[in-house]
């Protein structure tokens, strides 16, 4: 449970160390920290064109932190301050929802309305390159890549592909498999397109946008039709905000054209109420807010499978992404209809 009383500079703290842990994220600065190796920032700064000053300001703020070191002109991570730096992809998640948090009170006030092409809305490049780094660091998409080696599955549809990190990821682990994701952002689409030609996958790996509220638009597609496997990472919740007939409709139009292709649904579940004490590290009140904030609608785990069970699918297999012993807040459920 919380101490008793309010501790103010840890709660300033997060306020900037966010967006600097996401800054340092996106620069590249942080893996190369964490690497071990020393910057001289300043000199980067120039080559670079960035904005030396505030560069200087964050940097020092994360000496007087004990996470960077000075030497000379140069700094280096702390043994602290690497532990910080690797989980940046988790900074960069909640600084791409820094537009909501500045917003908030007109939000709150329903001056402005928040979402997906409204006013106000979230930076999907960092979140969606958040959320693929984040799943590769924790183990997440190998575990899925790891099953769908296990099936010999050669069709992989990605719905909510965000920036097609775990196709690229599935695409260079297994050489026969091809790629299709769907998403609704264009950024996402674009950058997922962008990923695919760097990773040189030409015609294995495609992408396009849609919306899963209107799965109709795109189920049809010949490229879709030839999956034989699918994932969905985080992207139920999202849909769910719409009520949760949007996420029944979705699943029922799923089922009657790709009924015999097995859908894995990755999420993000919302711990029981009486189970918070157990859930208070590991920045899980924190996930449970933005998410909340942000109208996506995340459900209890035995909700989610009540759900999944009422429209006619059977969970074949759950894959956990925590290590025992620690309380499951992101868990795979490989469905089926068959
Ligand atoms: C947190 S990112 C997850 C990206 C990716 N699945 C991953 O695990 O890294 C959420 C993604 O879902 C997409 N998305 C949200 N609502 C959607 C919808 N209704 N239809 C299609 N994509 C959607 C967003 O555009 C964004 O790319």
């Amino acid at each position: 449970m919380p101490d008793s009383k309010p501790d103010l500079r840890l709660v300033l703290h997060g306020a900037f160390a966010v967006p600097a842990l996401s800054l340092f994220g996106e620069l590249g600065f942080a893996d190369r920290w964490v690497r071990g190796e020393t910057l001289d920032v300043q000199a980067i700064a120039t080559e670079r064109g960035l904005d030396g000053h505030r560069l200087a300001a964050l940097t020092d703020y994360f000496v007087r932190y004990g996470y960077l070191e000075r030497k000379g002109a140069a700094y280096a991570a702390t043994p602290l301050g690497r532990e910080l730096l690797a989980v940046w992809p988790a900074g960069m998640i909640f600084h791409a929802y820094g537009p909501l948090l500045a917003d908030l009170i007109p939000v709150v006030r329903k001056e402005k309305q928040y979402g997906y092409g409204k006013e106000v809305t979230r930076d999907i490049a960092l979140d969606t390159k958040a959320s693929g780094r984040m799943g590769i660091a924790w183990g997440l998409f190998q575990r899925v890549v790891g099953y769908l080696v296990q099936h010999r599955h050669t069709h992989l549809l990605d719905f909510g592909c965000g920036d097609g990190t775990f196709l690229e990821y599935a695409a260079s682990q297994f050489p026969d498999l091809s790629v299709v994701g769907v998403d609704q952002s264009a950024t996402a689409v674009a950058n997922a397109r962008k990923r695919f030609a760097d990773a040189g996958l030409g015609g294995r790996a495609a992408v396009f946008q849609g919306d899963l509220a209107e799965a109709t638009a795109f189920l049809d597609d010949p490229k879709v039709r030839e999956a034989d496997v699918a994932t969905v990472f985080y992207i139920l919740h999202e849909i769910a905000h719409h009520g949760l007939d949007t996420v029944r409709t979705f699943l029922r139009q799923y089922r009657q054209r790709l009924g015999h292709v097995k859908l894995a649904v990755t999420e993000y579940y919302r711990p029981a109420d009486d189970a918070w004490p157990s859930y208070m590290d590991r920045g899980i009140p924190e996930v449970v807010l933005y998410h909340d904030l942000s109208n996506q609608r995340l459900l209890h785990r035995d909700e989610w499978l009540q759900l999944y069970e009422s429209e006619g699918f059977k969970v074949l297999d759950h894959l956990e992404a925590q290590q025992p012993g620690v309380p499951a807040t992101v868990g795979t459920a490989i469905l089926t209809t068959g």
